[in-house]
């Protein structure tokens, strides 16, 4: 006898039921809808990209999570575990002439080989957008703008937005003898908030035990004024305009965080992250800000900024807080009461799918009964029942399925009578 197989579904990566796919398409509408509100384009690239797309600079850890393999051809190939490198490929190799701003805008999924849990998977999606050309304060302003109204549009209620400045962090350790082949690992140990080793590890590079003392009081700075005290730079004059755009496009609410460092090594200037605190664990929705790619891809220099929302975290969060979703409903569910009847059924099915009315037609021959029972399990608003009696009459009966009120209508005057 031949054995059987247990099959399940890998690791991190999920299926998505019916009402689940409604969720996530009406939220992927609004979505698409606001970024061509701000006038940004939609683009797609290739789930699979050259390894090396993403080993160049993309930081360790993404690189440690990377899904490589190889193809037929030998090729070392990897699944894109996130869209800005491979959008900026596609603009170096084929957008460049365009006229900027470019506002380009994605969504779609990546992989990370991560541990999974709650809003942490090997495949979710990504929503984001790159904008290519600007280097104004508005530019970013705008930016981040753009990320906060689309989690609140979607209709997160509660979300935190915290702005940082790489420019500003990199001249403070430049200030105390830091040398720039260094800095990676000492962002890498602030992004994961491990100080204690950060303070050792400065004390290795011989920074002297009073500069590592105010390094860590201006990573606790929370508003601009105090960053101004602790360091004077073009930098942070920049940032005080970004901020202060900000607050004319309409944001008010925010903080400033210099221990924000990103986890991906392309950063530069103005960084940002938005978290939905209702998600514990995995809270963060949103990570962005300005970076530079395009000239180690070859490309002429041009400054790019972007961001991306972890799609997958935004529909935990409106489910945690009660968002209530569309449900799909059926307009008019038919019934043909016996097998004659069936001809008469599917014309009248046809002609409600023409006039653009969700209809749909019992195709188990199961009888009234059943068939009822069906159209208020797929919540039908109304049934068309087809019987010999009334299709003699050229007549057939419409069922409200909430008040269960029937009535006797001409089949020509249904299309009206199913509109109400
Ligand atoms: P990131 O911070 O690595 O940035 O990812 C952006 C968002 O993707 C995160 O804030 C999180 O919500 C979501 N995310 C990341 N990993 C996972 C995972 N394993 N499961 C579920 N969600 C996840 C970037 O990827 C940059 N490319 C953003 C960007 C665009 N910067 C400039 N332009």
């Amino acid at each position: 006898m031949e054995e059987k197989t247990n099959i399940n579904i890998p690791r991190g990566t999920r299926d998505f039921s019916p009402d689940e796919m409604l969720k996530r398409r009406h939220v992927e509408d609004r979505i698409r809808n606001i970024f061509q509100n701000f006038g940004y384009r939609e683009v797609q690239t290739p789930t699979f990209e050259h390894l090396e797309l993403f080993t160049l600079k993309s930081g360790e850890e993404i690189i440690e999570e990377i899904y490589v393999f190889k193809d037929k051809g030998n090729r070392d190939l990897a699944l894109r575990p996130e869209l800005t490198a491979p959008v900026i490929r596609f603009y170096v190799e084929k957008m460049q002439m365009e006229s900027k701003p470019l506002k380009l805008f994605y969504i779609g999924n990546c992989y990370r080989y991560d541990r999974p849990q709650r809003g942490r998977y090997r495949e979710f999606t990504q929503v984001g957008c790159e904008l290519i050309g600007p280097d104004t304060p508005e530019a970013y302003a705008e930016l981040i703008y753009l990320a906060y109204t689309l989690l609140k549009n979607i209709g997160i209620k509660n979300i935190v937005l915290r702005l940082g400045n790489l420019d500003i962090v990199y001249a403070f350790l430049e200030n105390m003898g830091v040398r720039r082949n260094q800095f990676r690992e000492l962002m890498h140990l602030i992004d994961k908030s491990r100080f204690y080793e950060l303070e050792k590890k400065l004390y290795e590079m011989r920074v002297a035990k009073n500069k590592i003392k105010m390094f860590k009081e201006f990573l606790k700075c929370d508003n601009i004024n105090k960053v101004e005290e602790f360091i004077e730079t073009t930098a942070v004059k920049r940032f005080k305009e970004v901020v202060d755009f900000l607050k004319i496009f309409g944001i008010n609410e925010f903080e400033i965080d210099m221990k924000i460092v990103r986890g991906l090594d392309y950063y530069k200037g103005v960084v940002f992250e938005i978290d939905a605190p209702i998600l514990g664990a995995e809270k963060q929705l949103c990570g962005g800000g300005e970076y530079e790619l395009v000239p180690l891809f070859g490309g002429k220099e041009v400054s790019t900024a972007g961001f991306a929302i972890g799609f997958d975290r935004a529909i935990i969060a409106l489910e945690e807080e009660g968002y209530s979703f569309p449900e799909q409903k059926i307009d008019v569910y038919v019934i043909p009461v016996n097998e004659k009847m069936l001809k008469n059924a599917i014309k009248i099915v046809n002609m409600l799918r023409e006039n653009n009315i969700a209809a749909d037609i019992d195709l188990m021959r199961r009888g009234l009964t059943k068939s009822l029972k069906y159209a208020s399990s797929v919540k039908a608003k109304k049934t068309v029942i087809v019987g010999p009696k009334e299709s003699e009459k050229k007549c057939v009966i419409i069922r409200d399925m909430s008040s269960g009120k029937q009535v006797e209508v001409k089949t020509k005057d249904l299309l009206s009578k199913t509109k109400m």
